[in-house]
């Protein structure tokens, strides 16, 4: 049985201040019937962890590869260990699309998360163009392997799917194509991973906010959301919460 995640990704939104967010979001849902995650800038994790107490969990929203070196601006998952964070998110769109990220990459970035002992959120989505042009099932599943380490399991790594089309558009998939999706993730996992890959959580991403989330999270082989701009105020990412 997969419990339901609920992950908030804030994106480079948030200062120390947002924090008072956390403390509304816990007193409000201080026995949530799913796993919380929050994913604040990286500046912001070790306060955002000292707040949370263990109550929620934290995590960073990328790491390097390397554990350490001449990589300046970057961020390593030793680093975001140390900090208090107990996941990361690798290879979101925004970070293929900034900054040329890899499914090579990507994968290279969840074993090293792996390695530190953190979760991997590993981030998947087809383009706009790649829906209209028929090819969603086949980016996916190339993405899904590449990106995903072959020690995956269901303890150290969730998959979140991310239509970009979708992401902070307001616009969102019909409930069947992201069945569509979900299904396809969940068979391509079981036939890699056999029974472990039925362990791994499926979040679908991508304009989730309280009036959408119920319907989502009863789809198909979806067990939780990463919810970006719903996800930095505590009355909407608590509403999320309380749909799942
Ligand atoms: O990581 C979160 C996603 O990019 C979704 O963002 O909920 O603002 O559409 P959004």
């Amino acid at each position: 049985m997969r419990k339901k995640l609920a992950a908030g990704n804030w994106k480079m939104n948030g200062l120390a201040v947002s924090l008072s967010e956390v403390e509304a979001l816990i007193a409000a849902h201080p026995n949530p019937a799913c796993d919380v995650l929050l994913c604040p800038p990286a500046t912001l994790v070790s306060a955002m962890a000292a707040t949370a107490a263990g109550r929620i969990s934290v995590g960073g929203q990328d790491c390097h590869m390397e554990l350490t070196g001449a990589h300046t601006g970057d961020i390593s998952a030793q680093m975001l260990a140390d900090a208090g964070a107990s996941h990361v998110i690798v290879g979101h769109s925004e970070r293929r699309a900034d900054h040329g990220e890899s499914d090579a990459m990507i994968r290279a970035k969840a074993e090293a998360a792996r390695a530190q002992g953190l979760v991997a959120v590993i981030c998947i989505g087809e383009t706009e163009a790649e829906r209209d042009a028929g090819t969603t099932l086949e980016v996916i599943g190339r993405q899904l392997f590449g990106s995903t380490p072959d020690a995956a399991t269901g303890v150290n790594t969730v998959i979140a799917y991310e239509p970009v089309w979708a992401i902070g558009t307001g616009r969102t998939p019909t409930l069947e194509q992201i069945a569509e999706v979900h299904d396809f993730m969940r068979s391509e996992l079981n036939g890699r991973f056999g029974s472990e890959g039925a362990q791994i959580r499926l979040l679908y991403g991508g304009s989730v906010k309280p009036s959408n989330a119920a319907e989502i999270f009863a789809t198909s082989n979806v067990d939780g959301a990463l919810v970006g701009g719903a996800s930095l105020k505590a009355a909407d990412f608590g509403a999320i919460i309380g749909a799942l």
